[in-house]
């Protein structure tokens, strides 16, 4: 957690909001075709808070993570971000919703053959009306906020190079600036450094956390590698079969801890190094 006059300082000079918390009561989430995601989850994420979420595949992860932003809608229970009342939204308010929380993935979703200054202006869509999108005239203010966010993740130099040139680690970094240049009051990620190599996994990770504490985001990372976790999350969820088995502090969760979340011993491949 920031200190709040930090925050809104910070927020002040970036005309950003404040950030978000996320709550669920009793979430369950069934999917059309009876498969559980989510098992009545109780979670109350407070604004500003770095969470890691770990759990083995098919634990509820990205069911977590979709279900936050209203791609999938859950079947009991009630789900509120920041003030926004999730379930019952209409199709107009999880549009609004989604233009506020920006998402991270595994593979980067980028145009590769766009530039990456144009990849990242792709987070102002949402609040900018069409004919600017189609002439391609972006406000100065979100060419500013694009170059400051490129800025952030220490990428500015390459901001009119083809997304594709770029290495995996420069391309996630294009996706974390993108999702920030939306003014998100969440960032959630959905196994952002899966593809890439240890040292640029961590160098990504810092870089989400450095969005954390600078900008006092609310940030969710699903991770799947336990010493990213404890380096990385302040808090940590564990997830198995859509349950949250383990809540508490990432630092000190012991190898005993993870061996409970994933119902297994651990192997070389939970760990960064291998
Ligand atoms: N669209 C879907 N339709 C049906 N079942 C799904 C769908 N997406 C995920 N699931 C199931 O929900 C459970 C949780 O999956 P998921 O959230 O993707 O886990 P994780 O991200 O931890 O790997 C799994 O049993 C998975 O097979
Ligand atoms: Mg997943």
């Amino acid at each position: 957690m920031i200190d709040a006059a930090r925050t809104a300082d910070a927020h002040s000079t970036e005309g950003a909001s404040a950030p978000w918390g996320i709550r669920l009561d009793d979430v369950t989430v069934r999917y059309p075709n009876g498969t559980v995601g989510l098992r009545g989850v109780n979670l109350d994420i407070p604004a500003g808070e770095m969470v890691a979420v770990v759990g083995l595949s098919g634990s509820g992860k990205s069911t977590l993570i979709r279900t936050i932003n209203g791609l999938v809608p859950i079947t009991s229970g009630s789900l509120t971000v920041g003030e926004r009342r999730v379930d019952g939204a209409s199709g107009r308010e999880l549009r609004r919703l989604r233009g506020d929380i920006g998402m991270v993935f595994q593979n980067f979703n980028l145009a590769g053959r766009a530039s990456v200054l144009q990849n990242v202006l792709v987070g102002r869509l949402a609040h900018t009306p069409l004919w600017r999108t189609m002439v391609g005239a972006y406000r100065a203010e979100d060419r500013e906020l694009a170059y400051e966010a490129l800025d952030r993740v220490g990428i500015l130099e390459k901001m009119y190079g083809r997304a594709s040139a770029l290495s995996g680690g420069q391309q996630q970094r294009v996706a974390i600036a993108r999702a920030l240049t939306q003014r998100p009051k969440i960032v959630l990620a959905d196994e952002p450094v899966a593809s890439l190599d240890p040292p640029t996994a961590h160098g990504v990770m810092s870089d989400l956390r450095r969005i954390n504490t600078d900008l006092g985001m609310t940030v969710l990372v699903n991770l799947h590698l336990l010493d990213l976790a404890r380096e990385f999350g302040s808090r940590m969820i564990g997830m198995r079969a859509g349950e949250v088995v383990y809540d508490g502090p990432a630092a000190t969760a012991t190898d005993a801890d993870f061996e409970h979340i994933y119902g297994r011993s651990l192997t070389t491949d939970d760990r960064l190094d291998g």
